[in-house]
């Protein structure tokens, strides 16, 4: 059987709350975590296939990133469907044309490696169930294949929010694959916002990939990966009440601790910016001074996601009006929880 047609799917970023940072093995986290799965700033992947059952040299594929021939991308996801090919051998069948773009500006210092890798697989699996008459499309399984990619990209295949990582406050987690955490949490979560402000478009001096390697040798590794299991029971008990207090102070603490972490790698560095800091000092005086639950985090980057539930969108507006100053060109993402991928063809 020869097949040819077209798949594509929209694919969002997540923020996590609790942070995963630090693997073993083949993409397998050193602690659970958990995240708030975005809306606005995503992916949007569109492959024309060609299935030719009888031949199994391949995959072949050209990609485009943003209109343009990327061959350094292209290789990076040849090598991706390569090491996954003995999971879904119908891989070695297929011709690709991909065509990818981010909602987000290039260079916005965004990093889209959740949204992208989530996107193909996505394509990937649309694929297989045209291929095998599959009446609909195994998210566990498209969590997992994403996993192999990017790590937090398993997260993002879920709506609202999501736990990757094995903990025993969510029974059903594991390591191999994220899963759906919605029961019992408070809806006030549910349309969160979240406004990522760029303090800078550079990229950044050290990979994520090259972060998690240096947690194999951090003095305090071992005290991160139990904080962070802890930090799961306390965040999931915060959100189930609608403790916002609670929520914040965890979240917070959590993204000051990832770039402690990097600061006490060896060797250490910083990815934070001086704006990085102004702003943060300018939403802990705000919620001081108006009493309004706004918080930050971070992922691997100096940009800061503003965090608040719906019902305060205009308090917040004076607060923007500040940090859009320490934006680079004034630049913010409004972002907020989102109902996860959406298949377009
Ligand atoms: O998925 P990776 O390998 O890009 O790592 C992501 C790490 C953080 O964004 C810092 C935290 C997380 O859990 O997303």
């Amino acid at each position: 059987m020869n097949l040819k047609g077209t798949v594509c799917w929209k694919s969002p970023s997540n923020i996590a709350l609790v942070k995963y940072w630090g693997k073993y093995g083949r993409q397998l986290p050193k602690n659970p975590s958990i995240s708030f799965t975005l809306s606005n700033a995503h992916t949007f992947t569109e492959i024309d296939y060609e299935y030719v059952e009888n031949v199994n040299s391949g995959p072949t594929l050209e990609f485009a990133f943003e209109g343009e021939s990327n061959k350094a991308f292209g290789e990076k996801i040849l090598n991706f469907l390569n090491s996954i090919s003995d999971e879904l051998p119908f891989i070695n069948s297929l011709n690709l044309n991909i065509r990818s773009h981010n909602s987000f500006p290039h260079s916005s210092g965004i990093a889209s490696s959740a949204s992208s890798m989530s996107a193909l697989v996505l394509c990937i699996l649309s694929i297989e169930q045209k291929i095998k008459s599959l009446s609909e499309i195994d998210l566990k399984k498209a969590s997992h294949l994403s996993r192999l990619a990017s790590g937090s990209a398993s997260r993002s295949v879920f709506e609202k929010i999501a736990v990757w990582g094995k903990t025993e406050f969510v029974p059903d987690s594991s390591n191999e694959f994220a899963v759906p955490y919605l029961d019992g949490i408070d809806p006030i979560f549910f349309d969160f916002h979240d406004d990522i402000l760029i303090a800078s478009a550079a990229e950044k001096s050290v990979s994520s990939t090259a972060g998690h390697a240096l947690m194999n040798d951090n003095p305090y590794g071992s005290a991160r990966f139990q904080q962070a299991n802890d930090h799961m029971g306390a965040i999931i008990k915060a959100m189930q009440n609608g403790d916002l207090n609670t929520f914040g102070k965890i979240v917070e603490k959590e993204a000051l601790t990832l770039h402690a972490l990097m600061m006490a790698s060896d060797p250490p560095y910083i990815l934070l910016e001086p704006n990085t800091i102004s702003m943060i000092r300018a939403i802990q005086t705000f919620r001081k001074e108006k009493n309004v639950p706004v918080f930050f985090t971070l992922d691997a980057g100096p940009n800061i996601h503003l965090l608040y539930p719906h019902k305060n969108l205009e308090d917040v507006k004076a607060l923007k009006s500040e940090l859009i100053k320490l934006c680079i060109d004034g630049r913010i993402i409004e972002d907020h929880v989102g109902n996860g991928p959406k298949q377009i063809k």
